[in-house]
């Protein structure tokens, strides 16, 4: 068990058996993305994924993020999730997609994929499971691939984690403010409106998002000037795996130009 620093709550989230029974439990309530849709998504997704390059999607549930991806052109997905009943689900609701596959997997050991099999990782936050989780997704891209977070732990919470050197990545930090009138789902707006002291706001106020990454500090948190519009955002945690051959032929690129110049 560990607390979600989200809600302020404490679940089992890392517990198949507590997912497999709430994935039972909800089956008639159809699909549901936590957090945000892929519609909110997309420009980030489509910064940084290629359509036609090989995603994993880790804690999967029954989302329909993937779904919508590949509507809007990506080529093959694999989503994993700890829960046998959500993959079940997603395998036969899909059973006609070739583009999607669904994999009961434990994000701690993803041993089944070798090194370097994927161009990115998708993560609507498949539970925190830290070090043994971030080791497998950053063994799991290619040089030059992305790990892309997207939760509602702020800097503070997650850069501990994430921004290690051993993972070999550079971040990048961007924030989603929470607008009402694109939260669809109702599920979604009860968990908003559940929440202690959550206020109601301007319903005609949608989504917005900066499409430019936050500066950060060298620690990767927020500068402490910097001012949250919305305590309810999102954080997106775009990972990339430094593609050390790149750094080389640039270098050399460089050393070739600069003995050039000397000429
Ligand atoms: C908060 S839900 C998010 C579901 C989905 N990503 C979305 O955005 O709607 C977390 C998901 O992570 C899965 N999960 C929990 N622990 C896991 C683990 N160790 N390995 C793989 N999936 C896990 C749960 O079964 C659940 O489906």
């Amino acid at each position: 068990m560990f607390r979600d620093e989200s809600s302020c709550n404490t679940y089992n989230y890392g517990d198949a058996l507590y997912w497999d029974a709430r994935y039972i439990q909800e089956a008639d309530c159809g699909s549901f993305d936590w957090y945000q849709r892929y519609s909110a998504l997309r420009p980030f997704i489509r910064k940084y994924i290629s359509p036609t390059s090989t995603v994993l999607m880790v804690g999967c549930g029954n989302a329909v993020i993937s779904e919508d991806m590949v509507k809007d052109g990506f080529e093959d997905i694999i989503n994993i999730d700890i829960s046998f009943v959500a993959i079940e689900m997603m395998k036969k609701k899909h059973e006609h997609v070739p583009q999607l596959k669904y994999m009961k997997m434990d994000v701690k050991d993803m041993s089944f994929f070798p090194d370097d099999s994927f161009d990115s990782v998708i993560d609507k936050d498949a539970p925190l499971s830290a070090s043994q989780m971030l080791g497998e997704v950053s063994r799991l891209l290619k040089p030059g691939g992305v790990y892309m977070l997207i939760t509602y732990g702020d800097p503070t919470v997650r850069m501990p984690h994430i921004n290690k050197p051993v993972y070999n990545w550079e971040i990048e930090l961007y924030i989603i403010r929470i607008r009402l009138d694109v939260l669809e789902s109702a599920a979604f707006d009860y968990l908003l409106f559940a929440r202690p002291g959550f206020q109601k706001r301007d319903e005609s106020v949608s989504f917005d998002s900066y499409l430019e990454p936050v500066p950060t500090t060298d620690k990767g948190l927020l500068h402490p000037d910097y001012v949250m519009e919305d305590p309810e955002s999102h954080f997106i945690y775009v990972c990339k795996k430094i593609d050390h051959s790149t750094d080389l032929s640039n270098k050399s690129t460089n050393h070739l130009t600069d003995d050039t110049m000397q000429r």
